[in-house]
């Protein structure tokens, strides 16, 4: 194992700069406890960026993303900065997540022990990953949409290879994890609505098609409003689900409620040839800048980026020591998901653990 790892760093708008800053510091302690270095290489991008530029991110920017070891991205996006096609200036997802074809979008969802979600459940009781398609899906007409001033389209695309690949990942991964917590079962559940749109029937029959490639693992199907219905009643029954770009970035924000809020949801952005680590969250401007986010997020994304970047054990060791600060008492969350003594108390408790 090389004795450095690099990374590109982009802190992003709002609570981005404050949650990478905790994120950096927890890496920086497991770097010294499993005796490597951590070399940072900041890229600016966003929605200040972009005010400031008229671009996301600098020209050359995806080159320098996949010629390091990891990517580590903050929530981007200032609600007030707009294009002039009245959507948000200087998101990422559109340039990153198409840029460098990370077609698996990964977030987990685990209520830890010592944590309280908005729902009653215990830990354990929660434990399964969204794979999001990625790259196509509702968002594929994004920056692309047709509008006239009385009305607006935005169309939903779904291609056999498209949901190959993310079905075939999300079989993968669930190999590789211990099934769901209701009956220690491996399964992937198909989620989506093929009961009314024939792209959403292409998604489940192409899905049907990629299951019978993976007799080991179980595989059902759930319509997306009964699955909103069923994370929130019956979390137990799920290990790992697939869905189409737009559902799964409605339902992963659903699951993160039941888990102690938006601030405990990290997420990989995984492609064949490149990836990057980000909470699944925005940038929530009401809180920047205060000392209140839950760092967790971010610092959990770290841990993703860890184990992509073939360091098992020092993903292991965060884990553990973020784990552990719940577990203790020592990291407390509010009700509205923020940090009862704030982030840089987090980030403290995080560091003595690890
Ligand atoms: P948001 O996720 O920023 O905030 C939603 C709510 O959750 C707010 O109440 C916020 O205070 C709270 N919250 C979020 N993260 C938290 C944390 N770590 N700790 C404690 N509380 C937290 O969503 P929004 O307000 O709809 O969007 C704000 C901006 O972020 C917009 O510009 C949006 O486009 C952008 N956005 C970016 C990303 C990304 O960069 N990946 C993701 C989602 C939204
Ligand atoms: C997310 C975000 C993004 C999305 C936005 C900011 C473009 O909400 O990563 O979940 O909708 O994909
Ligand atoms: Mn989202």
């Amino acid at each position: 194992m090389r004795s450095e790892l690099s990374l590109a760093v982009v802190r992003g708008d709002g609570i981005g700069p404050e949650l990478v800053a905790s994120a950096l510091e927890v890496l920086d302690a497991v770097a010294g406890a499993e005796g490597f270095t951590v070399r940072v290489h900041d890229e600016p991008g966003g929605a200040g960026h972009y005010d400031k530029t008229g671009a996301p991110l600098d020209a050359g920017a995806l080159d320098r993303f996949r010629a390091v070891d990891g990517v580590l991205k903050g929530p981007v996006g200032l609600p007030g900065v707009r294009r002039p096609d009245g959507t948000e200036g200087g998101l990422l997802g559109g340039v990153l997540r198409v840029g460098l074809d990370t077609y698996a979008n990964v977030r987990p969802v685990r209520l830890l022990p010592g944590v309280r979600g908005a729902t009653r459940h215990e830990p354990g009781q929660i434990d399964y990953v969204i794979v999001r398609e990625n790259t196509e899906g509702l968002y594929l007409s994004r920056g692309a949409g047709v509008a006239t001033e009385a009305a607006a389209c935005d169309q939903l695309l779904v291609t056999r290879p498209g949901v190959e690949r993310v079905a075939r990942f999300a079989f993968e991964l669930a190999r590789s994890r211990s099934g769901a917590p209701s009956d220690g079962k491996r399964k992937v559940t198909c989620v989506d609505k093929s009961n009314v749109l024939r792209s959403f029937a292409l998604f489940r029959e192409v899905f049907d098609e990629v299951a019978a490639e993976f007799p080991d693992v179980a595989a059902d199907h759930l319509y997306a409003d009964a699955a909103a219905h069923a994370l929130v009643a019956e979390p137990e029954r799920f290990d790992v689900l697939v869905m189409e770009n737009f559902l799964g970035d409605i339902l992963s924000d659903l699951g993160a409620a039941t888990a102690g809020g938006l601030g405990m949801c990290p997420s990989g952005n995984i492609g064949a040839t490149a990836a990057y680590f980000e909470p699944i969250h925005g940038s929530a401007p009401a809180i920047a800048g205060r000392d209140l986010a839950n760092p967790v997020s971010q610092v959990l994304s770290a841990g993703m980026l860890l184990e992509h970047a073939g360091r098992a054990s020092a993903a292991a060791r965060l884990r553990s020591a973020v784990e552990r600060a719940f577990a203790d008492g020592a990291v407390r969350l509010r009700p509205d998901g923020g940090a009862e003594d704030g982030t840089r108390a987090v980030t403290k408790a995080i560091v003595a653990r690890v």
